[in-house]
C-alpha cells in the first residue's frame, strides 16, 4: 500500500493480520512502545465534529511518545477564510510527520494525498468512507470471535450516510463464510455501488430487510448505527426516520447467547442504555480497540522500526 489510508481496502487482509498483531502487542507489553514515536509529530485536521477519533488519535500519538497538534473546527483554521484543503495539506505538512484528517466532503483527503508530503490517514469523509473506525471494529470482532470467517453480520439504521458501515462491508466481504442482512428503513439503505462493487461482484450472499426483531435471532454481530442527522437536507426526514429502530433489552430476548452488539458511536437513542449492562454489548470496548489499532496504523504508516 501507498504510505496512505483513505480506503480500508489499500490494506490487504494480510496487512491487516499485522495490524492486529501490532495492536494486540501493544495490549500486552505498552512499554514496549512508549518511545516509538520520540519526535514525531501528528496533525489531526478536523473540519468536522469529532470526540473518539480526534481524542484516540491524539491518545495514540501519545503514548508512542510524539506529540500532536492541529485543530478540532474548522472555524479556527484559516479554511473559514476560503483556503483550500490542498493548500492546508501542504501547509500543515511542513510541520507533521503524519496527518489525521476528517472533511465533511467525500474525497477531501485522497485530495489531500495528492499534495502532502507525509502520510495522511482518512479519519471519515462526509457519508463515504472511515477506515480507521474499520480497524476498531476488526479488532473487536477478532478478540470477540477470534476469526472473521462463517459470520452472519447485521447491519442496522442509517445504511446510507453510514460511513463506517460502508468501510466495514468492503473490509469483512474479503472473509470467508460471512454474510449481512442489511437492515434499514426504504429511504436509509446501503448505496448502490456498495451492492453492485462489493456484494455482488463478490458474490457475497446479503438480504435488505426493514425489521430488526425479525433479524435478530440469526446474527452472529449486530452492528448499530445512529441515523446521520448532519446529512440530510430536510430536518423533516431526520425527524421521521430517526427512532426508526431502537436496540431494548426485551428485543435481545431472541438473540444468540454469543452475539457481539457494536455501534462505532456516538449513539443517540439508537441502543438503550439499558442494553450496556449486557456482557453482549461491545460498543465502549470498541473505542478502546480503537486506540490500539491507530496505534499499529500510525507505526505502520510511519516505518518505525522496534
Ligand atoms: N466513531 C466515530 O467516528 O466517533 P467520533 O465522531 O466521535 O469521532
Amino acid at each position: 500500500m501507498t504510505n496512505n489510508l483513505i480506503d480500508i481496502l489499500q490494506l490487504s487482509t494480510e496487512e491487516i493480520d499485522a495490524l492486529i498483531a501490532t495492536a494486540l502487542d501493544i495490549i500486552d507489553k505498552p512499554g514496549k512502545y512508549a518511545e516509538a514515536c520520540r519526535g514525531k509529530k501528528l496533525a489531526t485536521l478536523f473540519f468536522e465534529p469529532s470526540t473518539r477519533t480526534r481524542l484516540s488519535f491524539e491518545a495514540a500519538m501519545y503514548e508512542l511518545g510524539g506529540n500532536v497538534l492541529g485543530f478540532s473546527d474548522s472555524k479556527s483554521s484559516s479554511s473559514s477564510k476560503g483556503e483550500s484543503v490542498s493548500d492546508t495539506v501542504r501547509a500543515v505538512s511542513c510541520y507533521a510527520d503524519i496527518i489525521a484528517m476528517r472533511h465533511p466532503k467525500e474525497g477531501a483527503p485522497l485530495v489531500a494525498t495528492r499534495k502532502s508530503s507525509v502520510p495522511v490517514i482518512n479519519a471519515g469523509d462526509g457519508g463515504h468512507n472511515h477506515p480507521t473506525q474499520t480497524l476498531a471494529d476488526l479488532l473487536t470482532i477478532y478478540r470477540e470471535k477470534g476469526s472473521f470467517e462463517n459470520l452472519t453480520i447485521g447491519l442496522c439504521g442509517d445504511l446510507k450516510f453510514g460511513r463506517t458501515v460502508h468501510s466495514l462491508i468492503s473490509a469483512m466481504s474479503r472473509y470467508k463464510g460471512v454474510r449481512f442482512v442489511l437492515i434499514s428503513p426504504e429511504e436509509l439503505t446501503v448505496p448502490r455501488y456498495i451492492i453492485t462493487d462489493v456484494l455482488e461482484a463478490r458474490e457475497i450472499e446479503y438480504k435488505e430487510v426493514r425489521s430488526l426483531e425479525d433479524s435478530i435471532p440469526e446474527l452472529d454481530i449486530l452492528y448499530m448505527t445512529r441515523v446521520q442527522r448532519e446529512r440530510f437536507f430536510n430536518e423533516a426526514d431526520y425527524l421521521r426516520l430517526k427512532d426508526t429502530y431502537i436496540l431494548t433489552p426485551d428485543k435481545l430476548n431472541s438473540a444468540k447467547s454469543d452475539l457481539t452488539i457494536m455501534h462505532p458511536l456516538p449513539r443517540v437513542n439508537e441502543i438503550s442504555v439499558a442494553v450496556d449492562d449486557d456482557p453482549r454489548a461491545c460498543y465502549f470496548k470498541q473505542v478502546l480497540n480503537g486506540k490500539y489499532m491507530r496505534m499499529a496504523l500510525i507505526l505502520k504508516l510511519l516505518e518505525v522500526e522496534l
